[in-house]
């Protein structure tokens, strides 16, 4: 699928929606004859051959996107599980062939440092904001979850970091274009305009580089993500950004009995997006909206109201709140090698920018 083509589907969800979900098994089988990136296959054809493995189970592990070999190898068979809805037996059994091909049992410490040297960080706009993920802000090759109450800069970081993506290097960007799904109708490019001109870029340039969609709901946006992998190997795409992650998913399973569907489907998103960072180094990020809980007086009161429907799939997990005026409160929640902290910074006309900044 060309550019033109995503921003299309992006436009008529409707009509395109069917298109696109008959589109999805050609599309797999097409893309064995396309370039494979270093490293990394096509899995389906080996896998089609392993004994005991019939066309139901490639057809659900083509589905949930972990389709090259290095991608199952590094699943776990819970995860594969999970994202696919085949049964234990076949998935430790195609993992372990996969794990075999790949020998990634015995991968040593030099190659995943090797591999997370690779890894390139976005600026939040903020030095201490970008002190509090680790030093320079985002990860690729993670997922940053922002969480906090309406109106606590959630939108505002995400316009900034499709900004700030487009910086080079030395500036706290990665030189690369943005992948922007916006859920809530609340992207404003008059915003990516103030924020580029504040950084000294051509707002003109920077809009371009911006691709935006509107999910009209969860399977939307689903789609929009599938083929979001068409753009990515064309362009140079250093960050997803999808505002909000969760709201459709929110309001389409509200029933009890649907919550169960609903963790599942989010689950298999979180893991697309995860491969995809993985794959083209990457970063992600995502929002979730939680009511702000001013009648917790013991306890976590950064505990979202419906749970923590995004689960620990975030690499990096961010409760925002407000404060003072302009001022905004960060503070990192579970996150795999960092302390928890806080910070405070601010949200400006200019966008994001330091407490103590002018
Ligand atoms: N043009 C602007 N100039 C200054 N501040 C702005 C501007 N646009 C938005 N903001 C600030 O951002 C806040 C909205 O933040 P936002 O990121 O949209 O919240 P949410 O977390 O709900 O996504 C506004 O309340 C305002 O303080
Ligand atoms: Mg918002």
């Amino acid at each position: 699928m060309s550019v033109e083509g995503w921003l299309e589907m992006a436009r008529n969800s409707e009509e395109k929606e069917e298109v696109a979900a008959e589109e999805t098994s050609e599309d797999a089988e097409a893309s064995e004859e396309k370039p494979k990136l270093e490293g990394r296959r096509d899995a389906m054809a080996e896998i089609a051959e392993l004994s005991g493995i019939g066309d139901k189970t490639l057809e659900k592990i083509r589905e949930s996107g972990i389709t090259d070999m290095m991608a199952l190898a590094a699943c776990s068979p819970k995860e594969l599980m999970e994202a696919s809805g085949i049964g234990d037996e076949t998935a430790l059994k195609i993992i372990n062939y996969a794990r075999q091909k790949m020998n990634v049992g015995f991968e040593s410490a030099t190659e995943v440092f090797k591999r997370r040297q690779a890894i390139g960080r976005i600026s939040t706009g903020s030095r201490s904001f970008d002190e509090l993920l680790g030093g320079g802000g985002l990860e690729t090759q993670a997922i940053t979850e922002c969480y906090g109450s309406f109106g606590s800069g959630k939108s505002q970081l995400a316009h900034q970091l499709a900004v700030n993506v487009q910086l080079p290097k030395e500036q706290g960007g990665l030189g690369g274009k943005a992948i922007f799904i916006d859920t809530e109708q609340t992207f404003r490019p008059s915003r990516l305009v103030d924020m580029a001109k504040a950084k000294g870029l051509d707002p003109e340039d920077v809009m371009k580089n911006v691709y935006m969609a509107r999910a009209y709901n969860s399977d939307h946006q689903i789609v929009l993500v599938e083929k979001a992998e068409d753009i990515i190997r064309k362009e140079n795409i250093k960050l997803i950004v999808i505002d909000s992650l969760t709201a459709s998913f929110r309001s389409d399973y509200t029933g009890r009995g649907e919550l169960a569907s609903r963790q599942q489907k989010l689950n298999r998103h979180m893991h697309k997006l995860q491969r995809l960072a993985d794959v083209y180094n990457l970063a992600v990020y995502v929002t979730n909206q939680v009511m702000a809980r001013p009648d917790v007086m013991f306890g976590d009161p950064t505990a979202p109201i419906g749970g923590h429907i995004v689960g620990h799939q975030a690499t990096y997990r961010v409760y925002l709140r407000k404060s003072k005026e302009d001022k905004r409160i960060a503070k990192l929640i579970d996150s795999p090698c960092l302390p928890e902290a806080e910070t405070i910074f601010r949200v400006t006309k200019d966008g994001i920018i330091d407490a103590e900044e002018k």
